[in-house]
């Protein structure tokens, strides 16, 4: 049997998704019912327009007590805290705000997300078990299960197959440092005049769930975190979405690129010429 098969039969992925589903209501009800009329920002990281406000740390502190008591042997990878070790192979992957600018703004869109992997805590290497992605204030909730297909609320999702890269709308995401945002802008410059339109929601999270839901036909960034992607990713791919990076990479925090085939590879050809992946 292949390893993702192995790793995929060896757990109970309905039941891994069900708990990532509970923890993200949980944290979300937390986010909702307890953002401020006025949100400060309690520190900041990877530059200083990267927020982190006190609702992030209070939403992560939950999802790992939560998780201390449910699965005690699982590790935890988190936006907010250390990671924690683990003996069963299993590693969460928690965003308990995706989307920390729109909150700090009461811009609607940013989420809970709450993933399963096994294997390696490294986006190339991990195999997504589960997830869920919970929008914190339309209540709208994607979950995913390997294997098991992709679901908003209940209903069965599947992504749209554009009729070209010119009919597509395209949702994508900037970073947080100014060297990196002048390479993007530089690539964008060669993205925007082929395609129908792009999307900046501000939420890579919930980015990944539109498209999974034919809201979006296609999506990229650079620079994406683990727990930006984790549930997003798995949500995108068994709606049936083709996820990767470019020059044969998977997807990472270097480029991650996602869509129905063939389009989105004539996505991934466009970011490849425009070296989207590189620093210049
Ligand atoms: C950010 C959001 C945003 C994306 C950034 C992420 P955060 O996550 O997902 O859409 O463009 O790359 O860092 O900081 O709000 O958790």
């Amino acid at each position: 049997m292949h390893d993702i098969e192995r790793q995929t039969a060896d757990h109970d992925v309905e039941g891994l998704r069900d708990l990532a589903r509970r923890l993200a209501l949980e944290a979300g009800a937390l986010v909702r019912d307890g953002r401020p009329d006025r949100v400060e920002v309690a520190a900041t990281k990877s530059s200083a327009v990267d927020p982190v406000t006190d609702m992030d740390r209070a939403s992560e502190a939950l999802l790992r007590e939560r998780l201390a008591t449910e699965r005690p042997h699982d590790a935890i990878l988190g936006e907010e805290g250390d990671d924690v070790p683990g003996t069963s192979g299993l590693t969460w992957v928690l965003d308990p705000i995706d989307g920390t600018v729109n909150y700090l703004y009461g811009v609607a869109s940013y989420a809970v997300s709450v993933a399963v992997v096994a294997g390696p805590p490294d986006p190339e290497r991990w195999t997504a078990l589960a997830g869920c992605v919970h929008s914190v204030v339309d209540g709208r909730t994607w979950t995913a299960a390997r294997g098991g297909g992709a679901e908003r609320d209940g209903l069965p999702l599947q992504v749209n197959r554009p009729a070209s890269l010119a009919a597509s709308l395209l949702g994508t995401g900037f970073g947080y440092e100014a060297a990196r945002r002048a390479q993007q802008a530089r690539v964008l410059a060669d993205v925007l005049p082929r395609v129908r339109d792009i999307r900046r929601l501000g939420s890579a999270a919930i980015d990944l769930c539109l498209l999974a839901e034919g809201r979006l036909d296609l999506y990229y960034e650079r620079g994406l975190n683990p727990w930006d992607m984790a549930a997003g990713g798995l949500v995108a791919s068994e709606a049936g979405a083709w996820l990767g990076g470019l020059r044969g990479r998977g997807a990472s925090r270097v480029m991650t690129v996602a869509g129905a085939r063939p389009v989105v590879d004539e996505l991934a050809r466009l970011l490849e010429d425009a070296d989207a992946d590189g620093d210049a």
